[in-house]
């Protein structure tokens, strides 16, 4: 025990620099989009740096990523600034850490199991034909916005159980909450995070109206609210009131700002390159399929779900995640104490060349059978995460995404707007600065 201990201080901490007193490098890392890359050229791919008042590491590749997943609870548990811990509520599974992440991660994922998952495609297939009939109607658009819109009416009919939801209060709401999460917890009302809170709180009064209005119903329903409301742990308790709004609002921000990044950057990338285009349409051609879909159906689009592993590899919406080290440990000839950060990085491992041919091209090919560039190293691929917090959404992100794609490619064609802002801002998640503009028509109009 002793010579382990030993061992372990006797290790450097990684390279790298603290910047200034208290705040560390936290204003570079807010100013500087290439904060990482930088440190990563000059001291290889672990350093440590100091954010928000912390020690923190950053840990790049796909072996860090492996050390991460494979240690949750061991070495780290997931941390989140205190906003967002407000803002999320105490129950909420993202906060939570241990046993209680683990059970109620089970619970929760019968809203997300096979089953569940395709009986929510009509409720998809609905706003997106809408939706494209709608853009249809408006020739030239913004498409960002629309389809945070566009996300957020599915997210609220499947796991709210409204009719919709973009036209609502509680989209006021939520954009409220939204936008203070990640700010200084300052409960002032005109601040965002006083903002954010009353948001909360109201969203809270309108979920618990629904939920106990559904409960007076005598068949509680097939969505996920109502799969919820059913779902039962281990021992056979459910999900109390309170918990069940504060998972709720989870859902609702887990998958609303990263799908409707992913979907955005689909539809840039695609148009920016019209071989992949051709080739998705063909595709469809050759499938014939329409309206109703199912999860055979979809599987049978194997370029389509190419198409999509790419994008989520080239623009990854979620950036990296943070953990807290809670037992010290070592990692590549390193000291990582208790108490410090650590950041894994889902962008930077996707651009690794020792993974991935070219990294820096748009190859949807990389992830055809043959090939199957994400397969040579585990942990390489990583878009939704790993291990014990992986993304519980993954498969309804990638259900959601593969009905919009396939009936957009199916039915329209589009064009970028010239003169926009292309570049992409990086907070919360990958963005066109200027949204997205395009020209949308019926390919057969
Ligand atoms: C393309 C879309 C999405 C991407 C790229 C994505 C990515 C991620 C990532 C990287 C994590 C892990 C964060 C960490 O390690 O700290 C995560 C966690 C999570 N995601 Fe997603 N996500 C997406 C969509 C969704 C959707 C649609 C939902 C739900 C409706 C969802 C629900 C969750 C939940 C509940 C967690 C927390 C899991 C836990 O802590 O046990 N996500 N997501």
């Amino acid at each position: 025990m002793q010579e382990t201990k030993q061992k372990k201080t006797s290790l450097p901490l990684p390279p790298g620099s603290f910047g200034l007193p208290i705040i560390g490098e936290t204003i570079q890392w807010f100013r500087d989009r290439n904060f990482i890359d930088k440190r990563y050229k000059k001291y290889g791919s672990i350093f440590k740096t100091s954010l928000f008042g912390r020690p923190t590491v950053y840990a790049c590749g796909a072996e860090a990523n492996r050390f991460l997943f494979t240690n949750e609870n061991k070495y780290f548990v997931a941390t989140w600034p205190k906003s967002t811990r407000i803002l999320l509520g105490s129950y909420s599974l993202a906060t939570t850490t241990g046993t209680f992440h683990t059970s109620r991660r089970k619970l929760i994922y019968q809203a997300f199991q096979p089953r569940a998952l395709a009986s929510y495609i009509p409720t998809i297939e609905h706003f997106t034909k809408k939706y494209l009939e709608k853009w249809e109607g408006m020739k030239t658009l913004t498409w960002y916005p629309e389809l945070r819109k566009y996300t957020f009416d599915i997210a609220s009919t499947i796991f709210v159980g409204t009719d919709g939801g973009s036209d609502t209060r509680l989209s006021v709401l939520f954009e409220d909450l939204s936008a203070g999460l990640f700010s200084i917890p300052n409960p002032l009302p005109w601040t965002s995070f006083g903002k954010a809170l009353r948001g909360r709180n109201e969203m809270l009064k309108e979920i618990e109206k629904i939920v106990l209005r559904r409960q007076q119903e005598s068949n509680l329903g097939e969505d996920a609210l109502g799969l919820l409301l059913q779902a039962k742990d281990e021992d056979g308790n459910s999900l109390s009131l309170d918990e069940l709004k504060d998972q709720i609002i989870l859902l609702l921000f887990a998958g609303h700002e990263t799908l409707t990044s992913a979907l955005t950057s689909f539809c840039l990338l695609v148009a920016q390159h019209r071989d992949v285009l051709s080739r998705l349409q063909e595709e469809q051609a050759k499938l014939n399929f329409s309206e109703p879909l199912t999860l055979d159906s979809l599987k049978q689009m194997t370029y389509l779900e190419q198409v999509l592993k790419e994008v989520l590899r080239y623009i990854s919406p979620v950036g990296g995640g943070f953990r807290e080290v809670i037992q010290e440990c070592e990692f590549k000839g390193y000291t990582i104490p208790k108490g410090w950060s650590i950041q894994y990085q889902i962008a930077k491992t996707h651009e690794d060349a020792s993974i991935y041919n070219n990294p820096d091209r748009f190859d949807p090919d990389r992830f055809s059978l043959d090939k199957a560039e994400n397969k040579q190293q585990s942990f390489g691929y990583i878009p939704f995460g790993g291990g014990l917090r992986e993304c519980l959404g993954k498969e309804f992100a990638r259900l959601e995404m593969k009905i919009f794609a396939a009936m957009l490619i199916r039915d329209y064609d589009w064009e970028l707007l010239s003169n926009q802002d292309l570049n992409l801002t990086t907070i919360p998640t990958p963005k066109p600065r200027d949204g997205l503009q395009v020209n949308l028509h019926h390919r057969d109009k």
